[in-house]
């Protein structure tokens, strides 16, 4: 093999508490897909982070085509061919495509931008993406999150990017957006550039991925320089350190009688009135396509949205919830699955952001704020859902992606719900603390208490549910019971017809 174009030498990087980088080294090869594995909090964005001159080293060093370089900021690592898409995307979302595409290198002439080229130079990166269908004068706000993300790959392409680097780019993609990143990888591999690959998912890697370096605690555990004879086990214990049988463990258990009964529930979002119902003590997957309507059903039941026909049933009684505090109130509460940017209160600590929720709908604790036992509540979770974290007071936006993910999870799972519906509980989640949440979970149904879960991981939602609601296209087309939700016959039921 050929000189390798990038390395990694001995890189370590400190935050206060905590040593997120120790001594990383290792190797990637031009046109190579590159993955980087680990679990929260490993270090893998820091990684990129120096890579694209954001994050300072306290020591080492990186070498490009054998060039030493310690960016100092990211125009500097933009200058020498770097290009990171980051977990949270980076565009503005009140500029149009051409102008995101073509920031900050404009096209001028006598002394104006030259819009006409601009608008050519957006079209040009379109039409070689693949994207075509986008208008260079669309805002990027009205842009789906796969498309934004190409616009950002755009962005790379239009500068000659030689290094590449994506941080989990298909946690929030539907199946077809998937397809066409993989394409784009593929190609951007064929025409000789440095991919890393950030991913906890298992199957992209050993689908896409040429080599795969693994990450534990800031620390470079592994390379290996092909997949060829590694299998999935090897990977996750190299992951977690420790083997790890089943991700899933499944708990059986009685289910109790009906909690929630929903007849006939039309509205926003659905093109077909839905009816099921949920029992004590029962995990309920619903599973289907992103856009198949998942999320709109759980926002009608629980009072986001106002439902236009139909009756939710709860504790056997009928129940009409106009908000989402109502909802609350009676023992229903939803998780939203962008949990990013709905709630999360960024420079306030992990405690507040924990138990914040307690405090809003519940008067007994909002009257009277009680610090000793938000902190006690907090350690708790901090402990079952292994969070990564210096402390309960440090402010939540410190943590990687996976943890502040876990802290917002949490603060969801107070006494007094009954039932809890949770939105892609797993997403950039690693595969060791999903264990722990599936054990969440369990631990609720044991309690006599209620999971919906929505899904799109199909291993998961066959393996963790008791029964499972297939939905497509705005409709409910079936539920299947445990024992028959094989995995094909569920992705079966989801795609279109
Ligand atoms: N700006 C920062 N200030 C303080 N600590 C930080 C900062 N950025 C990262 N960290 C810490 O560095 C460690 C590594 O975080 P990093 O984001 O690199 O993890 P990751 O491997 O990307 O995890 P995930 O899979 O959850 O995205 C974590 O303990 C995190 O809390
Ligand atoms: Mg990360």
């Amino acid at each position: 093999m050929s000189e390798p174009y990038l390395r990694f030498d001995g890189i370590s990087v400190e935050f206060p508490g905590v040593r997120a980088l120790d001594q990383m080294s290792f190797s990637a090869h031009a046109g190579r897909v590159h993955a980087l594995m680990g679990e929260n909090g490993a270090g893998k964005s820091t990684l990129l982070k120096v890579l694209s001159g954001v994050n300072r080293v306290t020591e080492g060093a990186l070498w490009l085509d054998g060039e030493r370089h310690v960016f100092a900021n990211a125009r500097e690592a933009l200058a020498r061919g770097i290009a990171i898409i980051y977990q949270e995307l980076t565009l503005s979302p009140n500029l149009s495509v051409a102008e995101n595409l073509l920031l900050g290198q404009l096209p001028v002439r006598a002394g104006f931008v030259d819009r006409r080229r601009m608008r050519e130079e957006a079209m040009r990166i379109l039409r070689d993406l693949g994207e075509d269908a986008i208008h260079p004068a669309t805002k990027v706000r009205d842009l789906s999150i796969g498309q934004q993300q190409m616009i950002e790959i755009g962005r790379a392409l239009l500068r000659d990017a030689k290094v590449i680097a994506f941080d989990e780019p298909t946690s929030s993609l539907s199946v077809q957006e998937i397809r066409q990143l993989k394409r784009i990888v593929n190609r951007l591999r064929d025409e000789g550039r440095v991919v890393l690959y950030v991913t906890h998912r298992m199957e992209e890697v050993f689908e896409m991925c040429d080599a795969v370096t693994v990450f534990r605690d800031g620390k470079h555990i592994r390379t290996h320089e092909s997949l060829d004879s590694l299998d999935q086990d090897t990977l996750v214990s190299e992951m977690v350190g420790r083997d790890i049988e089943d991700v899933y463990g499944y708990r059986s258990r009685e289910l109790g009688d009906e909690l929630m009964a929903i007849d006939g529930i039309d509205g926003k979002g659905l093109n077909a009135p839905v009816s099921f119902d949920v029992r004590r003590g029962e995990v309920f997957g619903l599973f289907g396509l992103v856009g198949a309507g998942r999320s709109e059903l759980m926002r009608l039941v629980c009072g986001v949205e106002r439902p236009r026909a139909g009756e939710v049933r709860f504790g056997g009684e009928p129940r009409h919830f106009r908000s989402p505090t109502e909802a609350i109130r009676a023992g229903i509460a939803m998780c939203p699955e962008d949990r990013k940017s709905q709630g999360i209160f960024p420079i306030a600590s992990v405690t507040d952001n924990l138990n914040i929720s307690c405090r809003r709908f519940f008067k007994r604790w909002g009257v009277f704020r009680q610090p000793s036992l938000e902190l006690a509540n907090t350690r708790e979770y901090i402990q079952r859902l292994s969070i990564k974290t210096p402390g309960p007071r440090t402010r939540i936006n410190t943590l990687s992606g996976g943890n502040q993910q876990k802290v917002i999870l949490a603060r969801w799972l107070s006494e007094e719900i009954e039932l809890f519906v949770m939105d892609e509980p797993t997403r950039g989640i690693d595969v060791g603390a999903r264990r722990d949440i599936y054990n969440l979970l369990y631990d609720l149904a044991d309690q006599g208490k209620s999971v919906v879960v929505i899904s799109s991981d199909l291993a998961e939602v066959s393996s963790i549910c008791d029964r499972i609601g297939v939905m497509r296209d705005g409709a409910l087309v079936d539920i299947v019971a445990r024992d028959e939700a094989t995995p094909e016959r569920l992705l079966g039921l989801a795609l279109p017809a």
